[in-house]
């Protein structure tokens, strides 16, 4: 097996980690002597995913003017005026269809938005709530992303800019990339360790930039 020293405790502290906690507390013990229990509260404040099928919108309600006033106050400065980019790294929000995501179309500039390319108007809202506005992430109400996400679904021509933003009206709308994206059909890659006629010596081609590649005995293992 590869030896990563460091990357391999992370990892096993990400694939482990929820498996512990749920396993520590179980029956109220704190079965490793270590950790706090989580509050109902900071259990919801984790909890906020949404699935493509709408499960998990929260309550609330946003109109089509507080989204384009909350926009301008906390978004346009990044994404532009009219969410139609800000330049550089800052994506635009607006236009484009799945068409012009096409090499053969727009060779090289593929009209990348959440109206062309993402295939859930539900991935949209849990997206603004969870990361956005950039550097104050999770700064702003449920209505609040209501009234944004209708308002960019609305410049989208995806949303009824009369009718207000929330759970109901969200699971409605059918994005035009719904049918872009597929399972990936290839099988899991196995690599399984050697036990007989092993390479007796490793030449290292080339190396990670982080001094994460295996050198001597840890290459071989
Ligand atoms: C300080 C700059 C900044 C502000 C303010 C900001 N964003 Fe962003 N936003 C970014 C950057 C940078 C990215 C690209 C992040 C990435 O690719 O990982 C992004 C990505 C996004 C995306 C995903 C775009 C895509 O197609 O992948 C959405 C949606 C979005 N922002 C919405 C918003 C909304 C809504 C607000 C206001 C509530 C907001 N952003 C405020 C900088 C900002």
């Amino acid at each position: 097996m590869y030896k990563f020293p460091v990357s391999k405790f992370a990892l096993g502290l990400a694939l482990g980690g929820f498996l512990i906690t749920s396993q520590a507390f179980a029956g109220d013990e704190m079965k490793y002597g270590f950790g706090v229990k989580p509050s109902d509260e900071e259990i919801a404040g984790w909890d906020i995913d949404i699935r493509p099928d709408g499960k998990g919108l929260p309550e609330g309600s946003g109109t089509y003017d507080e989204g384009e006033a909350l926009f301008a106050e906390h978004c346009a400065a990044c994404h532009g005026d009219f969410a139609d980019g800000g330049g550089g790294r800052y994506p635009p929000l607006v236009g484009g269809t799945p068409g012009e995501l096409s090499q053969a179309v727009r060779p090289g500039q593929p009209h990348k938005t959440i109206g062309s390319y993402w295939p859930y108007a539900s991935t949209v809202f849990d997206y603004i709530k969870r990361a956005m506005p950039f550097g104050n992430a999770q700064s702003l109400t449920n209505d609040e992303v209501y009234a944004i996400t209708g308002w960019l679904l609305a410049e989208n021509d995806l949303h009824d800019s009369d009718e207000p933003m929330n759970a109901e009206a969200l699971k409605k709308v059918v994005m035009p990339n719904v049918d872009g994206f597929f399972d990936d059909p290839r099988p899991d890659v196995k690599n399984p360790h050697c036990m007989k006629d092993c390479f007796k010596t490793v030449e290292i081609k080339s190396k990670a930039t982080l001094g994460v590649t295996p050198t001597g005995e840890d290459a071989l293992r």
